[in-house]
């Protein structure tokens, strides 16, 4: 049995893949803008470090058709956001008090 413990309490990854060909992709979708809000509220309510939560950037998560995507572990829950509010959401109920937002989880079906 392992004895490894996670270093992070959350770890939440922004796909921010932007695509030339016109093929859907988060960039489209104010990922930029939803990843520095993510980060800058982390960091406002004083959850950012060892321990407790780490916002990343991401590539393409293949999983562009629930786009704009981002993703939680250690949980593996998986979010399609639309603003800044949804984002405030997420932080607040899943990554501050491990409650899964379950109005923005990304329809499972959704893939490349
Ligand atoms: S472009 Fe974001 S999941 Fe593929």
């Amino acid at each position: 049995m392992s004895e490894a413990t996670s270093y992070y309490g959350h770890h939440i990854f922004f796909c921010l893949n932007k695509r030339e060909n016109g093929e859907a992709c988060c960039a489209d979708h104010n990922a930029q803008a939803a990843f520095d809000r993510c980060k800058s509220q982390v960091k406002a309510r004083g959850l950012a470090g060892p321990g407790k939560v780490r916002v990343n950037k991401a590539g393409c998560l293949d999983r562009c058709q629930g786009g704009p995507i981002a993703v939680v572990y250690p949980e593996g829950v998986w979010y399609t956001y639309v603003d800044q509010n949804d984002i405030d959401e997420i932080v607040e109920s899943h990554l501050q008090n491990g409650k899964v937002v379950e109005r923005l989880l990304t329809p499972p079906h959704l893939g490349r």
